[in-house]
């Protein structure tokens, strides 16, 4: 990016146009895309923005206490919507319904606090790739192809679509915003409910929130990926005691990229493989293998749906 203080400025013009005197509310997930909305919009229309956090029960392990931590100054609005979340993704299996089902549940949701709060627009943190492949037909990203046809909102802000993530992250780093933010690996906004193959569930979640947890730990500091993280792939055999179990297989995806549209999986040495292989199965009972994909995007995405 040429000039990131220039971006600032300008955004923060169009911004605080856009919102023509309105209040804004926007879904802050501690992500950097959302992270530098906030701050754009904090800059922009100050007190008028309500930034909302949804905890959809898809999060991150320890996620919804470390949002109270660092954003505790902001008006933050925690919701608990986990209920709501597990309810509406019942007997879902098709990745595409997956997102939209998602989608349409945030946009209720930031209505139901719209109408409630008085605001009038919405701010996203879409950013150019989300954009690319929403309207190539690859998928839809929850907060653009995904979004339901009826929208209650004037308008839709989004400051961050022509940037890439490293944009962002410039950006990020030209606000001056905490290096732990700034520096974050990429989440995808329908959560952990990418990183279970087939129907969602409170108990798939819980196990693929441990193993996510695990291969951040082991992976984060020691290889900076661009992305880590583990996905539920299946059901298979495993012993554990003396016994056969019928348990799920976790694969581990690491991957380095510039910007998400195309990926390399990173060569992980034999002895951090094994660790991971030997932690994830010690520690979750309910997994019986642990596989590493070595696939590159493309012809593999980086998440498993
Ligand atoms: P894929 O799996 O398409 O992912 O290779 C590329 C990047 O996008 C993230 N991703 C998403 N982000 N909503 C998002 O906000 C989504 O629906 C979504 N799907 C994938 C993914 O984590 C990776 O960083």
């Amino acid at each position: 990016m040429k000039d990131p203080m220039r971006f600032i400025e300008e955004s923060v013009r169009e911004i605080e146009r856009e919102a023509a005197g309105g209040k804004v509310v926007m879904a802050l997930s501690g992500g950097v895309d959302s992270s530098v909305c906030a701050a754009l919009a904090m800059r922009a229309i100050g007190k008028r923005l309500i930034p909302i956090y949804i905890d959809t029960g898809l999060m991150r392990k320890g996620e919804t206490e470390r949002i109270r931590e660092i954003f505790g100054d902001l008006d933050l609005l925690v919701i608990d919507a986990q209920e709501e979340f597990f309810t509406a993704l019942k007997g879902v299996v098709d990745p595409e319904r997956k997102r939209k089902v998602i989608g349409e549940r945030f946009i209720r949701i930031f209505e139901r606090e719209a109408r409630r709060t008085g605001a009038r627009h919405l701010l996203q943190g879409t950013i150019y790739p989300d954009r690319i492949e929403s309207e190539g037909g690859i998928k839809s990203h929850h907060n653009v192809g995904g979004m339901p046809l009826s929208i209650e909102f004037e308008r839709i802000i989004e400051p961050l679509r022509d940037l890439y993530k490293d944009e962002v992250r410039e950006v990020a780093g030209a606000l001056k915003l905490p290096p732990e933010i700034q520096h974050r690996m990429p989440f995808p906004g329908p959560g952990l409910a990418v990183r279970v193959l087939g129907e969602v569930t409170k108990e798939k979640i819980e196990i693929v929130r441990e193993a996510n947890a695990i291969v951040e730990e082991e992976l984060v500091e020691r290889f900076h990926p661009w992305q880590c993280f583990a996905a539920l792939i299946g059901l298979g055999t495993g012993v554990k005691g003396d016994n056969r179990i019928h348990g799920w297989i976790v694969a581990v995806r690491a991957v380095h990229s510039r910007d998400g549209m195309t990926a390399d999986p990173l060569v992980l040495p034999a002895e951090t493989l094994k660790r991971l292989a030997s932690r994830i199965a010690s520690e979750i009972p309910e997994v019986a293998r642990v596989v590493y994909d070595i696939t590159p995007k493309p012809p593999a995405t980086i998440e498993y749906e």
